[in-house]
Order: C-alpha cells, then structure tokens, then sequence
C-alpha cells in the first residue's frame, strides 16, 4: 500500500506493559523526562505531528519542543467535523512556529471554516464521508511538501494507518505500569485483523533500555 506518494510516517507512542496508551478516565501521563527528551529530539527530524482529534479533547496539547532550539513543523489534527475548540492550545499556542492545520470533511459548512481560519489554521478538506480520507489527506500532505510526519495517536487515528498499512516506522516506550480495563486506550483501536498473516509486520532494529523504562524502535517488513 506504500506505492502512493505520501510522507515518511513515524508512529510514536508510550504505553503501558498491557499496550495501553492512556486510562479509561483519559489520563496518559507514560513518559518521563528521559522518554520525553527523546520524543522531542524525534520531534526536530520531521516536518509535521499529527494527532487525532480525540488527543486534542483529552489533552490538550500544545505539541510543541522543550530541550531543543528548532525551525519549527506543521501541527495537523484529523477532525471530520471540526470540532476542536477554537481556544485549544494547537491553535492558540505560537502558531507562528508551529502553524497548525487541520484535516476536515468537505461536509464542513464554510462559514464554521472561516472561523478556524481566522485563528490562522489552514484547513484540508479531504473527502465527503463521514470520517476525514486518510489517503487523500497524506496526498495533499506530501503535495504541500510535508514529506515526514510524526503520527502521535491516539488510538483510533493508529489503526487507520495501520488497516491500510502506512507505518515506516514506530518508536514505543514501554512504560512500567499495567492499568487494565477494557475501557482504557489501546496503542490500536479499531477492528483488528482477524488473522496475523494480513497484520501489518515490523522488523525490530533497536533496543533501548533505561531504568524501569523500555523503548522499541521497528521499521516495516517489506
Ligand atoms: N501514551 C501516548 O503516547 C498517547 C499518545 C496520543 C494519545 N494518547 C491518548 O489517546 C487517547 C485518545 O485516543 P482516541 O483513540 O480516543 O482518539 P484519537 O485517535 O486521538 O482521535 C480519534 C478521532 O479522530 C477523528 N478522525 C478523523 N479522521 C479520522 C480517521 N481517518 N481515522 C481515525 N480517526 C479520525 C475521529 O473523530 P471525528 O470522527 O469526530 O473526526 C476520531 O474519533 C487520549 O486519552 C490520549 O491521552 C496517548
């Protein structure tokens, strides 16, 4: 499915030993300072992070780069209904470094456009279905000239790019705890693949291990 000209894709996430990436209450503090560095220093090598809507709602992230002097990158959000609320920090928080754009439906009145716009966002509209077209979106993406995109969850947004198998790579933090409940946030929701051999397969090239924490680096199985 990678013939199509589309940006580099780096899924990165920290979840738990049972594969959760937040509680069933929303809470996803994984990370500690050492993962986080990391994930910043991942955060100057590519043009874009892209999250899904449902990260904004229960985060509120500014997606934005602590350790490091950087140019800046792109902040996408998929929200087929453009929902976020105007005073979220990816539109409020410096823009002028980290321009932020989101990905929406052609659903989408242009009057509700218009006022995402006047924030400074620019705004996609990839296809007329129910959910953002994730295929057309990663085309206009790359059309922009947004060639690398650090995917950072949440769990809905992963399995999209992983039922048309468009990870280049992952990096996972292997947190340590277990949370359980079947209500909490996997790495990857969605529906699943009834059978291994039409998953997605990744090849392990590196191991990184700190004290309590483990990070697992995996490029895609040609
Ligand atoms: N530990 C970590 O590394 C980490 C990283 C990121 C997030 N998280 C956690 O993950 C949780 C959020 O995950 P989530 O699964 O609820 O939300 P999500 O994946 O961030 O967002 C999913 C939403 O994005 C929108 N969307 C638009 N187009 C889509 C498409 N083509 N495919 C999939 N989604 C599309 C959909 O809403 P519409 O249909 O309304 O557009 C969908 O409900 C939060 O609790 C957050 O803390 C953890």
């Amino acid at each position: 499915m990678k013939e199509i000209n589309i940006p580099y894709i780096i899924l990165s996430a920290a979840m738990t030993i049972d594969g959760k990436i937040a509680t069933k209450k929303g809470d996803s503090e994984l990370s500690n300072k050492a993962d986080w560095k990391e994930v910043h220093k991942l955060r100057t090598e590519v043009d874009a992070i892209m999250v899904g809507k449902g990260t904004i709602l229960k985060d509120n992230p500014k997606l934005h780069i602590k350790y490091y002097n950087h140019r800046g990158y792109y902040r996408i959000v998929l929200d087929s209904h453009l929902t976020i609320p105007l005073d979220s920090n990816v539109i409020s928080f410096r823009q002028e470094i980290y321009p932020t754009i989101i990905c929406t439906t052609e659903n989408v009145p242009l009057n509700k456009l218009k006022k995402y716009e006047d924030k400074g966002v620019k705004i996609i509209q990839a296809g007329d279905g129910k959910r953002v077209n994730l295929i057309k979106t990663l085309t206009i993406l790359k059309d922009f000239g947004i060639n690398s995109i650090l995917l950072e969850g949440g769990g809905n947004l992963n399995w999209s790019f992983i039922e048309y198998n468009l990870i280049d790579e992952i990096r996972l933090t292997i947190a340590p705890w277990i949370v359980g409940g079947k209500e909490a946030t996997s790495l990857v929701e969605g529906i699943g693949f009834e059978k291994i051999s039409t998953a997605p397969k990744f090849e392990l090239f590196d191991v990184k291990v700190r004290i309590y924490y483990i990070t697992l680096r995996y490029k895609r199985k040609q």
